[in-house]
C-alpha cells in the first residue's frame, strides 16, 4: 500500500513507519518537525517537512502520490499543557485533523487509522477498560481525541470513510535494536525520567502521590511497547471496513503501578535511582489499564512484549546509546 503518515518523525510515528516500511509498503512521511526529530524520520520514507494547516503542500501531496490509506499521528499530546493551552490544542489536534480530513475527501482516500488515547474514557468507573465504557475526559488533551473520534464517526457514515481508532494506553519502550526511542522535550513521562536518573542526568524521580486507592499507594497504567503498537497499526490498516468506525483499546491488559516500574528500573540499571515523594500530580486517575478482548478477537492483535522487564531494557539501551536523545 502507499500510505500517507502524519506525525511519522515522532515517538510513535516513527516505530510505525519503520513498521510499514519492514512490510513493504510504500511511505510519506508528513510532519512540521515540531516535537518529531528529523532523525527519527526512516529514511525508505519521503519526508515532507509541512504543517497540515499547509493545505496547498498537503493537496500536492495527494496529487502526486496516490495514497490507498493515511496513518494520522501529528498531534499535541501533553495533558498538562492541554490544560494550560487549550486553543493550541484544539487548533493543533480539532482543525488539522479537519484539514485533512477535507484533503482525504477530496483524493477519495478512505483508509483512516488514528492515533487516539485512553485519555478519552477520563476517569473510568472500573479497570480494566472496556471501549463501551463512557468517554469523559478529564483535560483538554483527552477532549480533543473525543471530538475527533466524533468527527471520524461522523464522516465514516456520511462518505464512507473507514476508520480505525486506537486508544493507546502507556507507550513505553524502543526499537529494538535501539536506533529510535523516546525524545519529548521536556520529558514528561516516567520511565524516560526514572532512566535519566540512572544516566546521571537527574538527582532523583519524584513520586506524583503514594495515597491513591491502589494496592502501594501509587497510580497504575498499562505500559504497552512502542513496538507492539506498531504492530497494532498495521493490522488495523489491512483490515479496513469500509464506511465503518472502529475504536480498539491497545494495551497490555497489566496495570503496572509506579513504585514497581522503579523497582524494574532499579534492577536493570543496576542504580540506586532515589525517589522522592512528592504531592499528586493533577488530573491523575487512580488506575488506568486496558481490557484488550476486543482487538484481539477481532485483528488478532496482542502485545507481545508484555514482560516490564522487556519494556524497560529496551528503553534503557536506547536512552544509553542516545543520552541526548536524536541528538547524541
Ligand atoms: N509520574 C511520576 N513521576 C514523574 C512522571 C510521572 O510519579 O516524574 C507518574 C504519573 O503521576 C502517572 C504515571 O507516573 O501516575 C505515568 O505518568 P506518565 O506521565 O508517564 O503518563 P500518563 O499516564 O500521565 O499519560 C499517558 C500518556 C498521555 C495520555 C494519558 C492518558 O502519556 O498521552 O496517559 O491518561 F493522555
Amino acid at each position: 500500500m502507499n500510505v500517507l503518515v502524519t506525525g511519522g518523525a515522532g515517538y510513535v510515528g516513527s516505530h510505525c513507519v519503520r513498521a510499514l516500511c519492514d512490510a513493504g509498503h510504500g511511505v510519506v512521511l508528513f510532519d512540521n518537525l515540531s516535537t518529531g526529530h528529523r532523525r527519527a524520520a526512516d529514511p525508505r520514507a519521503k519526508l515532507m517537512v509541512a504543517d497540515l494547516s499547509d493545505s496547498t503542500t498537503l493537496d500536492a501531496a495527494f496529487a502526486s502520490n496516490s495514497f490507498d490509506a493515511v496513518m494520522h499521528f501529528a498531534a499535541l499530546a501533553e495533558v498538562g499543557e492541554s490544560v494550560r493551552e487549550p486553543l493550541r490544542y484544539y487548533q493543533n489536534n480539532v482543525a488539522h485533523t479537519i484539514a485533512l480530513l477535507e484533503v482525504m475527501r477530496r483524493h477519495s482516500v478512505r483508509n483512516l487509522v488514528f492515533s487516539s488515547s485512553c485519555a478519552v474514557y477520563g476517569v473510568p468507573p472500573k479497570v480494566p477498560i472496556t471501549e463501551d465504557m463512557p468517554k469523559n475526559p478529564v483535560n483538554p488533551y483527552g477532549r480533543t481525541k473525543l471530538a475527533i473520534e466524533w468527527a471520524l464517526e461522523d464522516c465514516a457514515r456520511a462518505w464512507g470513510l473507514g476508520v480505525t481508532a486506537l486508544r493507546y494506553f502507556n507507550a513505553a519502550g524502543a526499537s529494538r535494536d535501539a536506533t529510535i526511542g523516546e525524545d519529548h522535550r521536556p520529558e514528561s513521562h516516567l520511565i524516560p525520567r526514572i532512566l535519566s536518573v540512572a544516566l546521571g542526568q537527574a538527582e532523583r524521580i519524584f513520586i506524583f502521590g503514594d495515597d491513591y486507592d491502589t494496592p502501594d499507594g501509587t497510580c497504575v497504567r498499562d505500559y504497552v511497547h512502542v513496538e507492539d503498537l506498531a504492530e497494532a497499526h498495521l493490522l488495523a490498516l489491512t483490515s479496513r471496513r469500509q464506511e465503518t468506525f472502529r475504536g480498539y483499546n491497545v494495551g497490555t491488559g497489566i496495570g503496572v503501578s509506579v513504585k514497581e516500574v522503579l523497582e524494574v528500573a532499579r534492577e536493570i540499571t543496576g542504580h540506586a535511582i532515589p525517589a522522592m515523594v512528592q504531592p499528586r500530580r493533577e488530573g491523575d486517575p487512580a488506575s488506568l489499564y486496558a481490557d484488550p478482548a476486543k482487538i484481539k478477537r477481532e485483528l488478532n492483535w496482542r502485545a507481545r512484549l508484555v514482560d516490564l522487564r522487556t519494556t524497560l531494557a529496551s528503553a534503557w539501551t536506547w536512552h544509553q546509546k542516545h543520552p541526548h536523545g536524536f541528538d547524541s
